[in-house]
């Protein structure tokens, strides 16, 4: 399976048609979940505990995880259908609600045994005071979907990401791709884990810099980590690896050997939420058809400008094209 290879000429500052990506759909499979926050005002230390009191004004919910992915992908203007489970619960109903009003497909199922995730972040002053995780017992669950119901829905999408967020909340990943492929639709990973062997056979994969370190080990060198990330793409199957470096922007490994992407230089806010911001802008253009390098060239754009905004965010259509 190749990755699509349609307009290499095509320069960064050259804005894909709207059209184009409004015909795109993009299946996203993986770990959904909440991000909540609380914004309130601290006024005083706590006479329990050496803490501060936050006053809480305000409450917003998010869409997080693969769903954030999804709402990345639909703020471009582009299709998209999340498939995921969640737990019978507020939380739950709540990403329910939250995918309706983004216009997202929702092929969520609510499963009573499940607790579903919710990060709770605490914010005073404009600062983070406190994170809370309600994370439950990570039950692996053995089928996100039925065969028929997978080959289904893939045949009806350009291309395939998997979330992965270790919250067992995407089956096997190995059935997934292996359905996609069989239709020929690229699988884009984001992974998570100590065995990378569950993605073989994936288009793409893009860790981030830790998550490769704790499968390929550290490296002293540029030529160290090309020789090691290119020996897993390898034994992988793999066509591409693409790292993700944070500040340093991200390195691309296939068979034509690495090319460097420079992060543009920010003003960093909130880093939480970037690599799902890349992850939906890659995805989204290359269902479109654009060349792999301009489509990791404004992935990496738009990371470097949700990195700028609070929270897990979006970055839209004027933004990443109108400069
Ligand atoms: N400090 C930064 N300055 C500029 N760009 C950044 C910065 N941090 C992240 N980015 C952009 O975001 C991309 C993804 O960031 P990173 O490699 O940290 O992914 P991640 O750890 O998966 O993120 P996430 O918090 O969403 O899981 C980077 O490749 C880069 O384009
Ligand atoms: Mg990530």
């Amino acid at each position: 399976m190749e990755l699509p290879d349609l307009s290499s000429a095509c320069l960064i500052s050259t804005p894909i048609p709207r059209s184009l990506l409004e015909r795109s759909r993009v299946l996203v499979v993986g770990d959904v979940m909440l991000d909540r926050y609380w914004f309130g005002e601290v006024g005083r230390i706590s006479p329990e505990a050496p803490v501060p009191i936050v006053q809480v004004a305000r409450s917003e919910d998010r869409l997080g995880g693969a769903a954030n992915v999804a709402r990345n992908i639909v703020a471009l203007g582009g299709q998209c259908s999340l498939l995921g489970l969640l737990g019978d619960d507020d939380p739950g109903r709540c990403v329910q609600q939250q995918l309706a009003q983004a216009g997202i497909r929702d092929c969520t199922r609510r499963e009573a045994d499940r607790q579903t995730v919710v990060k709770l972040r605490v914010l005073g002053r404009q600062q983070q005071l406190l994170r809370i995780d309600f994370d439950g017992p990570s039950r692996q669950s053995p089928s996100i979907a039925g065969d028929d119901d997978l080959r289904q829905l893939i045949s009806v999408h350009d291309l395939v990401v998997l979330s992965d967020y270790a919250k067992g909340g995407l089956g096997d990943p190995r059935r997934v791709i292996a359905a996609a492929r069989q239709q020929h639709r690229p699988v884009l990973v984001d992974p998570k884990g100590e065995d990378f062997s569950v993605y073989a056979g994936a288009t793409m994969i893009t860790p981030n810099l830790s998550e490769l370190r704790l499968i390929i080990g550290a490296w002293r060198s540029e030529e160290e980590l090309e020789t090691k990330a290119q020996a897993l793409r390898q034994a992988l199957h793999i066509e591409a690896l693409l790292l993700t470096r944070s500040a340093q922007g991200m390195s691309l490994f296939d068979a034509g050997g690495v090319r460097h992407y420079p992060a543009e230089a920010r003003e960093v806010f909130d880093v939480s939420g970037a690599g799902d911001t890349a992850m939906a802008v890659l995805a989204l253009l290359l269902a479109t058809g654009i060349h792999v390098d301009l489509s990791i060239s404004l992935a990496n754009r738009a990371a470097g400008l949700a990195v700028a905004k609070l929270g897990t965010a979006t970055v839209g259509y004027e933004e990443l094209f109108v400069q």
